[in-house]
């Protein structure tokens, strides 16, 4: 019989990871760099930008998070989480060298390969920050097949960012034209300030040529849908995540579903026009 260098056969099983690094991103959101036990797994663990997986605590449950860094530099895996409840908190409280389960990679992907060629413009709020930060990076590590790259990001307040080091490096390259947004003004802050989908309407991207791609709030999805189509964006166009709860993660449980999709197997990433066979979700 083959060996299974891949993973477990059982996609219920968890890879036991260990936490390498932690990262105290904001007041309520670190990131978490994992290696797999398993040195083969971890070599093998093939995934992609915009794909989840399930992290578990033994004796506390397994919540579902995006891959946060891209397969260009899969040293680590690198998850940011955002406490929310009990496993999120349960999360924040552990220490590197702790050990958590793993469980994927799961889901679809953003279609970087279709965005070749063309300009991207990535917009995200709050830890809908996190997926798109491996996009990100595996477009800077792939330069040459891209257009024009703009990041729209936003948080509540400076300290509500995430990513420092990567903003600063996205800061100094000409080849990004990232623009930072917080809700209202702070003493010391200089960049802009006011809400994605307003600051969206102010740099007013060209559809011409371009994909729009955008994760973070429902609230702020749903305005940033209405802006890219108000600028002239088409539903084939716009990029999005659905955020729907899921528990088994591999298509099984019918938790996740939506019409005949499963977010799990189908998403987490759809297009607009793909979203818009699903009339619940819109
Ligand atoms: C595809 C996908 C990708 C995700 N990526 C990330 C990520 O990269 N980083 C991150 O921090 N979080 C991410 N999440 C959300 C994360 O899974 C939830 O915050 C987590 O499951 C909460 O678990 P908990 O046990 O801490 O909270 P619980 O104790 O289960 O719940 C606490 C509160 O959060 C609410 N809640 C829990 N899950 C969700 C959800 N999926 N949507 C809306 N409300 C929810 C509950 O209703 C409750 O009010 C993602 C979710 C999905 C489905
Ligand atoms: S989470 Fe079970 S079917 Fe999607």
């Amino acid at each position: 019989m083959a060996e299974n260098v891949v993973g477990p056969k059982n996609p219920y099983l968890p890879q036991i990871a260990t936490i390498k690094k932690i990262v105290v991103e904001t007041g309520n959101i670190k990131s978490f760099y994992l290696v797999l036990n398993d040195t083969r797994h971890m070599e093998n663990f093939a995934f992609e930008p915009g794909q989840v997986a399930q992290l578990s605590l033994f004796g506390v449950g397994e919540a579902t998070f995006g891959l946060a860094n891209s397969p260009t530099r899969r040293e680590t895996l690198q998850f940011s989480v955002m406490k929310a409840g009990e496993v999120t908190s349960a999360l924040h409280d552990l220490a590197v060298g702790d050990q958590i389960g793993l469980r994927g990679p799961l889901g679809n992907w953003f279609p970087y390969q279709d965005m070749k060629g063309k300009n991207v413009v990535i917009i995200g709020g709050g830890i809908g920050i996190a997926p798109l930060r491996s996009l990100i990076q595996y477009m800077l590590d792939t330069r040459d097949d891209y257009n024009e790259i703009t990041i729209i990001y936003g948080a509540r307040s400076p300290q509500d960012l995430c990513y420092q080091e990567d903003r600063e490096e996205w800061e100094k390259r000409n080849d990004v034209d990232l623009i930072l947004t917080v809700d209202r003004e702070f003493p010391g802050w200089d960049k802009r300030v006011g809400f994605v989908p307003t600051v969206l309407k102010e740099v007013a991207p060209s559809p011409k040529n371009a994909v729009a791609v955008t994760c973070g709030p429902p609230i702020m999805i749903k305005l940033v849908l209405q802006e890219l189509e108000a600028l002239g964006f088409k539903d084939d166009q716009i990029i999005t995540t659905l955020e729907k709860r899921m528990k088994c993660g591999i298509g099984k449980c019918g938790r996740c579903n939506i019409g005949p999709k499963y977010v799990c197997v189908d998403g987490p990433v759809f297009s607009l026009a793909q979203l818009r066979q699903l009339p619940d979700e819109l």
